[in-house]
């Protein structure tokens, strides 16, 4: 029976339905729609949204309730929302609610400027009780679970995350996720996996820990999770233009050795990205943004420069499949 006085303590299989989750770490400009739809279909076990701005869902700016939108196929997935202001935060809760998502994530890792300037993302490490207060407040306040995804500190000198970490599980939130870098570190260096096996081996930790950073194989997931421990990983980077690594993640766990991916997959699947993105945003916006995508698509491959530029020059849909047939082609010859 029920007893609604009881709140259950979360684990990775009750939240995401699976007892090791692998899923698609947020990216602005890159886990749209047709992105994590992709990703879904090559295995990712959970998706999270572009962050969204808080403020920006709270005046109904139409870009930012777009980024809101998912199919019922991509559960289970969460919104990933930031800001530094608590009411904001608040107040927006309910624009995400009304899309019923499986959780809300709450960005407290951000390192760019323009958000952790403003002490929002990770620039809310340098006043971890603020921190605490207003994720503690989102819990309370939010029906839906609410995840946080941060950073190992601010830089080097601050406040260690394992200490923090209890005290956010002390909020109340349902997981957490850890991307082993500091905010001063950016993007720059290796990510540190120890500081993350720490946060999930200490025995106060119980509320699931995703892993992220620097996760560019199976092999390496493999690794990471044998060696750290942790309920799950969250693949960003590695993930573009090759969402099988989704796939490939799943084969390494079951033992099956990695399936080799064609060049004429590689163009098929680049397609399809390609005419859902038209699908979802319209030919001049997707044909523009997929640009981004096409050197990791086909990364490696010889002689690609003259294709690359074709690819990124390419003005329209029609002219754009064009180049892609003609990739597909060569490297068949
Ligand atoms: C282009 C780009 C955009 C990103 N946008 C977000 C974001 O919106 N929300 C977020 O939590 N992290 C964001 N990140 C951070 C990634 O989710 C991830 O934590 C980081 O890239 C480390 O993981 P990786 O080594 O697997 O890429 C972004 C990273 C990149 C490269």
């Amino acid at each position: 029976m029920n007893n609604d006085n009881e709140k259950k303590q979360p684990t990775v299989l009750s939240l995401f339905g699976k007892s090791f989750v692998v899923g698609l770490s947020p990216m602005d400009d890159i886990t749209d729609l047709p992105f994590r739809e992709l990703c879904k279909t090559m295995g990712a076990d959970l998706l999270i949204t572009e962050f969204i701005a808080s403020e920006a869902l709270n005046r109904d700016a139409e870009k930012s309730l777009r980024k809101m939108v998912f199919t019922p196929a991509q559960r289970p997935l969460g919104i990933q929302v930031f800001g530094a202001n608590e009411d904001e935060l608040l107040r927006c809760l309910d624009v995400v609610a009304q899309r019923e998502p499986d959780f809300i994530d709450i960005n407290w890792g951000c390192p760019v400027r323009k958000v952790a300037g403003r002490g929002a993302g990770s620039g809310i490490l340098q006043d971890i009780p603020k921190m605490l207060r207003v994720t503690a407040s989102l819990v309370r306040h939010s029906a839906l679970p609410v995840t946080v995804k941060t950073r190992l500190a601010y830089s080097g000198d601050t406040m260690p995350i394992t200490d923090f970490c209890e005290a956010l599980q002390d909020c109340g939130i349902a997981a957490l996720s850890i991307h082993g870098r500091t905010k001063t570190q950016m993007y720059s260096g290796e990510a540190d996996w120890t500081m993350i096996g720490e946060v999930k081996n200490n025995p106060r930790m119980t509320i699931p820990i995703l892993g992220n950073g620097d996760i560019t194989s199976a092999e390496v997931a493999v690794e990471c999770r044998r060696r750290y421990g942790v309920d799950g990983i969250l693949i960003g980077r590695g993930a573009i233009g090759n969402p099988w690594i989704f796939e490939q993640c799943r084969r390494a766990f079951e033992g099956l050795a990695p399936r080799d991916v064609s060049v004429q997959e590689r163009v098929e699947v680049c397609r399809r990205h390609l005419l859902a993105s038209v699908d979802f945003k319209g030919e001049r916006t997707a044909v523009f943004e997929m640009r981004k995508h096409y050197g990791n698509y086909f990364k490696g491959l010889y002689g690609f420069k003259p294709f690359r530029l074709a690819l990124v020059g390419a003005p329209t849909l029609a002219e754009t499949l064009t180049v892609l047939d003609r990739i597909g082609e060569h490297y068949t010859q």
